[in-house]
């Protein structure tokens, strides 16, 4: 090689796995729709899921499922099917599915016992759906720790109706990326977060606590859960918060995020002011994500050239190079 062609060829890091790269997705809970969209009584939405389709349910009992939204008959879409009791009635012929996707009946005809949905393991937490990519969970979801036990929490669920152009890990990869709080988001550390930097196998976070443009201090355990999960528990200002930002996979190079957050009523305050504080975690995360979109909105995501301050972010790359991939649902989501 040449002095001249090698300056030539942009440096790349070892690459990481797109979602969707032969057909596998990480192994992570990804979320389906609020759980706003799925009614008390019962009820059923479609919702796009790793380049497939499903549907998520909720019975009149209350029980929570997501399966693989064609009926395995002539793969009608079960989101305009309706509830039979306990049970999902395909719209076109009407087969019934129990709430763990077996076929109960083929209208009048014997059930071949491979009449089955795909059903993803399933919660529903911080108002949102999730589904597991996975025939069983690999961690469970992060959940409050406040700091009065006995006390209620106070949340807030939206649904981000902008879809991003990439894949989840890549604004995820932002939480390990220190260097992009000095510009744009022109924060100063008060603590070296690098100094935190604590790994599992499907989590990593830090401690992150540092001054803002707007004065304010922020003080959280910052972590991202499998590929897609963004978690932080802390103070904004000396109060508690937590926050959880959900990005969906709806197909490869897709993001579409949902957001709880949550905090405690404070004894003696007027009851709007948990609420007041609520929209003022709101406004201070939303505009974090607001200095990031049009960068988020344009990249062309290549790890290239890392420097030593890029250090928790290789780590983080090298996480995602290992994270277990899978798509058991593939034959059944188109
Ligand atoms: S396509 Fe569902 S019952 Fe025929
Ligand atoms: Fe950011």
């Amino acid at each position: 090689m040449t002095i001249t062609d090698d300056v030539r060829r942009r440096p790349r890091s070892e690459p990481i796995p797109s979602e969707g790269a032969d057909g596998l997705f990480t192994q992570t809970w990804f979320p389906v729709c609020l759980g706003d969209a799925l009614p008390e009584g019962g009820g059923i939405v479609g919702a796009e899921l790793l380049g497939g389709r499903v549907v998520a349910v909720r019975s009149p009992s209350g029980r929570v499922s997501v399966f693989s939204a064609y009926c395995v008959h002539l793969g009608a879409d079960l989101s305009v099917g309706r509830l039979d009791g306990e049970a999902v009635r395909c719209a076109f012929h009407g087969w019934r599915y129990d709430m763990d996707g077996r076929c109960l009946s083929a209208n009048g005809t014997p059930v071949d016992p491979r009449a089955r949905l795909f059903r993803f393991p399933a919660v529903e937490t911080h108002g949102v759906v999730w589904a597991f990519n996975g025939s069983s969970p690999l961690f469970a979801l992060p959940q409050p720790d406040p700091p009065d036990p006995a006390a209620p929490v106070v949340t807030r669920t939206a649904a981000f109706g902008q879809e991003l152009a990439v894949d989840p890990w890549v604004v995820a990869a932002q939480t390990l990326d220190l260097q992009h709080f000095a510009l744009p988001h022109e924060g100063t550390f008060v603590e070296d977060p690098n100094d935190s930097v604590t790994w599992d196998e499907f989590s990593v976070g830090y401690r992150y606590h540092a001054l803002m443009p707007g004065g304010e201090e922020y003080r959280v355990w910052a972590s991202i859960h499998g590929s897609n999960i963004f978690w932080q528990q802390g103070t904004l200002d000396g109060r508690w918060f937590y926050w959880i930002t959900g990005m969906a996979a709806p197909r490869a190079r897709t993001t579409a995020s949902y957001f709880t957050w949550g905090t405690q009523p404070l004894p003696g305050e007027p009851p709007e002011a948990a609420g007041e504080f609520l929209a003022k975690v709101q406004a201070f995360m939303f505009n974090l994500l607001a200095e990031d979109a049009p960068v988020l909105m344009t990249i062309h995501y290549t790890p290239g050239l890392l420097t030593k301050s890029d250090a928790a972010l290789a780590d983080f790359f090298a996480y995602l190079r290992r994270y277990p991939r899978a798509n058991p649902a593939r034959h059944f989501l188109r």
